[in-house]
């Protein structure tokens, strides 16, 4: 995720793009850099903060009426002023910024290099003006499709070019761009509120169409070159309402933002036959195929995912896998050798704990896989391999899209693996990669369903505790939905394996006292029905997350929140959803800071 802003109008550019880009910081933050036309292209980028890139104009001031600029947040290479958008062609007349993924980057930068290409960044970036200088025969919208054309992906690719000073084309797929348009200027943005206090009537830009800009407005096209009479959207939320998409709170946003993300993650990353390549991933299938065990590492909500991976990569893998917190690993004396892998999980790739537990792979001779959302991170740099989960900046304390992003890695990575050592079949590669496809669209649904959240939350938001039980996934998930409900409703809630209940807990549930079961796995499903059985025996009252086609829980759950129906193994990925909503709802019913909940922090640094 990337923020992206242009300007076309009787001002001058630098400014207006610098604002812009300091209100689309949220979006990414590794690096920036602006190009400033004036019959030519200064291109200046600063790795760091906008701050840096500020600094760097003060000494040399760029001027000019039209540009573009972009603040990073890393997917190829790492964040340096090199990397940093914009990117020009070798002729420096073609110039892009990029938000998204180039999923064809190999094999388009391969068919360069052959043709004598050299390139000045890592970037995936850089290829795009490369190929619209190639592609240019006197239309710099002609050049942009064409190269549309040969670039796999979902993202938004802005362009300017000395040969048609005037204008900026941009293109949609799939990564959000937004037109402001004022009184003879024309702004681009990735969000509204970066050009809210400019203008409050917008184009919004769809998936698949083209954008030609100009001071005196913007023609909207399909990518094929239709036009497209695209109505004007005129905004009436405050500053801080856009900033948040409208939406009440961050936290509502990212989860609303999970099925991007899970196309993001899995972008150019697995074919639909399961095939996967991961870009960052050094060791080979020799040594794939020589793992004795996998260990997992990580904290709070990343080490909820970890539970998952750790049964994900047991049964894919056929080998043992255990999820330790990284602060027990760290002194827990672990026996740990070459032949084994640690993977430390961690959104930030800043914990302490998490940090610390890491570097017992080196010390023991096992290599160690980051999977981390942030580029360039201290555990990034520890890592032999890692894995980005590409969730892009999370706002919000209590995680929720960065905990999806996680999850979808894992089943990526297990593939991986099971490829390599054969205990995956092509028909079981085929049909993970199927479910996975299908995934954004099945959360989308789930998403629909957020008015059973609020019923569900009404319900129990008056409760002193809450209980969250399932079996193997579903008691994983049975884990994250207990820590994102204590974490924003300071609601005592405690989750526990279904047939843990009756060993203990069970004494404390009486009537009225809310029982929340999650019930995906048939494998298991009677047992958990048993459980459920327990609870409703002693007076609780019981909310399940059950797919639609399980007509049988209606006998037993006093209300069900519905995912559609899926494969066991994927099904943690829509389960979570409904937990999350209903955490939020409750938060919310009772009037907490939702986004940042007390005594908690984003990212913890001390050990
Ligand atoms: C803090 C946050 C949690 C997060 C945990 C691990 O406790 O409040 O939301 O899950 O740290 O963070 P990491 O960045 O390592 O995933």
């Amino acid at each position: 995720m990337c923020g992206i802003m242009g300007y076309a109008g009787p001002q001058e550019a630098a400014p207006i793009i610098m604002d812009g880009l300091k209100r689309l910081e949220y979006r990414g933050y590794d690096s920036a850099g602006i190009a400033i036309g004036n019959g030519t292209i200064k291109v200046t980028k600063a790795e760091g903060k906008i701050v840096n890139l500020e600094a760097l104009l003060e000494g040399e001031p760029s001027n000019g009426k039209i540009g573009i600029g972009h603040t990073r947040w890393a997917t190829h290479g790492p964040p340096s002023d090199a990397n940093a958008h914009p990117h020009a062609d070798p002729s420096g007349e073609f110039v892009v910024v990029h938000n998204g993924i180039i999923e064809n980057f190999q094999a388009i930068r391969d068919e360069l290099a052959a043709h004598g290409s050299e390139f000045a960044s890592d970037t995936d970036t850089e290829l795009l003006a490369h190929l619209v200088a190639r592609e240019y025969d006197g239309d710099l919208a002609d050049a942009v499709r064409r190269t549309v054309a040969l670039s796999e992906g979902a993202y938004a690719m802005v362009v300017m070019s000395t040969r048609e000073p005037e204008k900026i084309v941009a293109v949609r797929k799939i990564s959000p761009l937004v037109i402001g348009l004022g009184d003879g200027e024309t702004f681009l943005a990735s969000d509204i509120p970066a050009v809210l206090h400019h203008t409050r009537d917008f184009l919004i830009i769809e998936d698949d169409e083209m954008v030609i800009v100009t001071a005196e407005g913007a023609s909207v096209e399909t990518i094929a070159g239709d036009p497209i009479d695209r109505a004007v959207t005129h905004i009436d939320w405050d500053a801080e309402q856009a900033e948040k998409g409208g939406y009440e709170h961050f936290m509502l946003k990212e989860i609303y933002e999970q099925p991007d993300v899970i196309t993001e993650t899995l972008g150019g990353r697995i074919s639909e036959e399961g095939t996967v390549w991961l870009e960052d991933i050094e060791f080979d299938d020799a040594y794939i195929a020589g793992l004795d065990r996998v260990w997992i590492t990580a904290c709070g909500t990343a080490y909820h995912a970890g539970l998952i991976g750790q049964e994900i990569f047991r049964r894919v893998l056929r080998i043992p896998a255990n999820v330790e917190y990284a602060h027990e690993l760290r002194y827990a004396d672990p026996i740990i050798g070459p032949s084994e892998l640690l993977i430390a999980i961690s959104q930030s790739g800043e914990t302490a704990d998490t940090l610390a537990a890491a570097r017992i792979a080196p010390e023991h001779g096992s290599r160690m896989l980051a999977i981390t959302n942030v580029v360039g991170s201290t555990l990034s740099r520890y890592a032999d391999d890692i894995l980005y989960t590409r969730a892009g900046p999370e706002i919000s304390v209590a995680s929720t899209k960065a905990y999806m992003a996680m999850l979808i890695a894992q089943y990526l990575l297990a593939l991986r693996l099971g490829a390599a050592r054969g205990t995956v079949d092509r028909a079981r590669a085929q049909a993970v990669a199927h479910g996975l496809h299908l995934m954004p669209a099945a959360i989308e649904e789930v998403l629909r369903r957020e008015d059973q959240a609020v019923v569900a939350a009404e319900r129990i938001v008056d409760a002193e505790d809450v209980y969250f039980i399932g079996r193997g996934l579903d008691y994983a998930i049975a884990m994250e939905g207990s820590l994102k409900l204590k974490e924003i409703s300071y609601l005592h809630s405690e989750a526990m394996p279904a047939g843990e209940l009756k060993h203990g807990t069970l004494a404390l549930i009486t009537e009225g006292v809310p029982v929340v079961a999650i019930i995906t796995q048939r494998a298991v499903y009677s047992k958990t029905i048993s459980a459920i059985q327990e609870v409703k025996a002693r007076g609780g009252k019981v909310i399940a997350v059950a797919y639609d086609t399980d007509t049988e829980i209606e006998r037993h759950a006093d209300m069900v929140l519905r995912i559609p129906e899926m494969n066991d193994l994927l099904a943690p990925v829509a389960a979570v959803v409904p937990l999350q909503l209903l955490a939020y709802h409750v938060a919310r019913l009772r009037g907490h800071d939702i986004d940042q909940p007390r005594n908690l922090a984003k990212s913890v640094t001390v050990e």
